[in-house]
């Protein structure tokens, strides 16, 4: 494996690996502390973001990576200079890895096409087509929560059309064999690429949720909205807000995921997003191991006895 683009092109056997490392490494990170001495991360951002940058920074430094930071707007980007000739430059320089996040979706296909034998590139979110370490965060977080999720429901529920995270939830959930996928949105923000074989699609948030083992709440991308209108938030909260009345419909025990940044009293009410079944925090935990995990496995890092 040299890139992660994307989960439908990780292959099952990659991606257990990674989450089957990622475990090893929450358990005894200390176990892999600097077996990336001297390998070096370029977290390439051409679009904001606070868990991405900051977990793949924390989990390189945790592997002993160096790590160096750029962010387009405070970069030659500004002079107009293209992606692929930054990533040229970036590469000519050296680095073992580079992480991408850019707004265009599949911006970073024609990177894998110039990019040298030794150099990995990883997305960090291109667009509103996939966010594949979101995902396996996501993934990670359910099983700590559900370890065989072959007989649970999962929902995602939001602005579905826009969300780089849709794909890549449901991608992986089908791969890894979520027992059943939900999906519901207001009939304008539903992803019609996600709406394929297996998932359950809803346009009423109270029937989605009933009987679910977890809900994916997701924010309105007002960044990706174009010509169309923003929803009015009080009117959207009303109908598609999750609230502790309505989580009430879900399974006992259900768990409450947000990939951030959180829209609060729009999408989800802070009695929810700080409430008892909310894993929102350990989400961002997880996501360094993940990331750890991530780098170890393209760079075939050791571990340490
Ligand atoms: N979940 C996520 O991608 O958050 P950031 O935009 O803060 O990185």
């Amino acid at each position: 494996m040299q890139h992660l683009i994307d989960i439908d092109s990780t292959s099952v056997n990659d991606l257990e690996a990674i989450l089957s490392l990622a475990g090893h490494i929450a358990v005894a990170p200390e176990r892999f502390q600097d077996s990336g001495r001297d390998r070096v991360l370029v977290n390439l951002f051409y679009e904001p973001s606070t868990r991405t940058r900051v977990s793949f920074e924390l989990a390189a430094m945790r592997l002993g990576l160096r790590v160096i930071n750029v962010a387009a707007s405070d970069s030659s980007v500004r002079k107009g200079e293209t992606l692929e000739d930054t990533f040229l430059s970036l590469q000519a320089m050296g680095p073992d890895c580079i992480a991408v996040r850019h707004p265009t979706n599949g911006a970073l296909a024609e990177l894998t096409g110039v990019a040298e034998p030794g150099l990995h590139i990883i997305n960090a979110g291109d667009g509103s087509r996939a966010h594949p370490t979101q995902a396996l965060l996501d993934m990670f977080t359910l099983r700590r929560h559900y370890p065989d999720l072959s007989g649970r429901t999962v929902l995602v529920a939001g602005d579905l059309h826009h969300s780089r995270v849709t794909s890549s939830d449901v991608a992986i959930l089908k791969k890894l064999g979520a027992g059943e996928i939900r999906l519901c949105a207001p009939s304008e923000l539903m992803a019609a690429s996600a709406v394929t074989d297996g998932v359950r699609v809803f346009d009423d948030f109270d029937a989605a949720l009933e009987g679910v083992d977890a809900v994916m709440m997701l924010r309105i991308q007002h960044e990706r909205l174009g010509a169309m209108d923003a929803p009015d938030g009080e009117d959207y909260h009303q109908h598609w807000g999750l609230t502790n009345d309505r989580l009430a419909l879900a399974a006992p025990g259900c768990i409450v995921m947000h990939p951030g940044p959180m829209n609060r009293g729009v999408e989800i009410t802070s009695e929810v997003a700080d409430g008892p079944r909310s894993v929102i925090r350990e989400q961002v935990t997880n996501g360094v191991w993940v990331r750890m995990a991530v780098l170890a496995h393209l760079l075939k890092l050791p571990t340490n006895p």
